[in-house]
């Protein structure tokens, strides 16, 4: 058996303060195939400082000096999966470090740099956190950024030498689109653009749903479009750092306990992916009524655009330190499937019921925060014309007609059908 560990530190919500928050240990059987136990600890100085703040309140929900068995991804503590990269970032480190088809998601974990990090934990082999490890990037040339991630998306040579190699240290990020974040000023971007293996502009079509999403007053990140000649980017405004802050994040796969993606040749296992169940975790740490609507919102508004690809990793919550809660984040990759109009969303509407159909929609509305069922009625009602009427502003975020006329005429017939 092979034992590893690493520190994880987290920077403080309440003054940006670096502190170890804990430690992480793997068990690897030797041969066989990368299979592993690990758990983690908070760590005996963060308990004893009286520190209050849990770094996921449903997996390691009490400050206790006992270890947390970690039950799924072959034993990475869920809240490091998180902070871990998808398939995009694999897809270079693999190669990048001559990684095994058998690669543990610790050692994609441990090879993916501390910059770009998910929220607000990184993690290291001292105990001291590093400065090195948590320095923010720099704000880069936007179009030579997006020329090299579809350079590398190609696998082809390096165009911009030094931002191939700040692109390859920082392949952190989930996802499995090509991206990155620039810098400008206080807010930090992240940067998708469309690529050649692409059918559609789906940078064009994720800004546009997602202006579309403002217009009916849904919390969505912040989003524009670069476009020249040859490239188009859509930028989204990370809501977990600003200035020097990172903010504590949990993606919706860790807080509905359940693994996403599966393993490599595994099936995905879909029983708790669930929008009644994601609201009702929401409650049980604390979020507000508001936002439990607000998650019926979103579930309803990509039924209407057709967003099947509403997966757990695709929602997430944020530590709001004035409030100190847990919010729902803004929505993020919210992509309508251009291909085929969907029949069910990758989340259940309600409790074993994946199709978009007006009964699996209200089913289970008293978990999102109604007081009646009627009034569950109302909101979508007055969500369904909001929405409608954004629908008709799609071409001016530079959406091509036939896709913006596709749009509406899908959210025409589901609105039909759901209400
Ligand atoms: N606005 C944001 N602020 C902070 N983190 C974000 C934001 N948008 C996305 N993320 C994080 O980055 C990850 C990847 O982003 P995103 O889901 O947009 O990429 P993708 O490659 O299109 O994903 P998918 O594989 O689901 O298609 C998300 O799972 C989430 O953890
Ligand atoms: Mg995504």
């Amino acid at each position: 058996m092979t034992t590893s560990s690493v520190y994880v530190h987290l920077q403080r919500p309440d003054n940006g303060e670096w502190v170890t928050v804990g430690r992480f240990t793997l068990d690897r059987l030797d041969g066989n195939q990368g299979l592993a136990s690990g758990s983690f600890r908070y760590a005996p100085s963060y308990l004893d400082a009286g520190y209050t703040w849990v770094i996921d309140p449903v997996n390691l929900g009490s400050l206790d000096k006992v270890p947390y068995q970690a039950t799924r991804y072959n034993g990475l503590t869920d809240v490091l999966r998180d902070i871990a990269p998808d398939s995009w970032g694999k897809f270079l480190l693999q190669k990048e470090h001559n990684l095994s088809n058998f690669a543990h998601e610790f050692d994609y974990l441990q090879c993916s740099g501390n910059t770009d990090r998910w929220g607000a934990l990184v993690i290291g082999l001292s105990k001291k956190p590093s400065s090195s490890n948590i320095a923010s990037p720099r704000m880069p040339k936007l179009p030579d950024v997006i020329e090299e991630l579809q350079l590398m998306s190609n696998q082809l040579p390096a165009k911009h030498v030094e931002i191939r190699k700040r692109l390859m240290k920082t392949l952190s990020s989930g996802g499995a689109r090509p991206k990155t974040t620039v810098q400008d000023g206080e807010v930090f971007w992240l940067v998708k653009p469309t690529i050649s293996s692409d059918t559609s502009n789906v940078a064009l079509l994720e800004h546009a749903c997602m202006q579309m999403g403002l217009r009916a007053q849904l919390n969505m990140a912040k989003t524009y479009v670069h476009k020249d000649d040859t490239r188009t980017a859509v930028l989204v405004k990370r809501f977990d750092r600003f200035g020097n802050q990172r903010h504590m994040v949990l993606s919706g796969a860790s807080l509905l306990q359940t693994e996403y993606p599966a393993n490599t040749g595994q099936k995905n296992d879909n029983s708790r992916w669930s929008y009644p169940l994601l609201a009702q975790t929401m409650r049980a740490i604390g979020a507000p009524d508001k936002d439990l609507i607000e998650l019926f919102g979103r579930m309803l508004f990509n039924a209407l655009i057709g967003n099947d690809d509403d997966h757990p990793r695709n929602h997430a919550v944020v530590w709001n330190q004035s409030e100190k809660k847990w919010r729902l984040s803004p929505a993020f990759d919210v992509v309508p499937n251009m291909t085929e109009t969907p029949k069910t969303l990758s989340m259940q509407l309600s409790q074993g019921r994946w199709d978009i159909s007006n009964a699996a929609l209200f089913a289970d509305w008293k978990y999102f925060g109604f007081s009646s069922l009627a009034q569950a009625y109302q909101y979508a009602n007055e969500l369904i014309v909001k929405i409608k009427t954004g629908s008709l502003f799609l071409e001016e975020t530079g959406l091509f007609s036939d896709d913006a006329e596709l749009i509406r005429l899908r959210i025409q017939d589901m609105a039909q059908k759901i209400i």
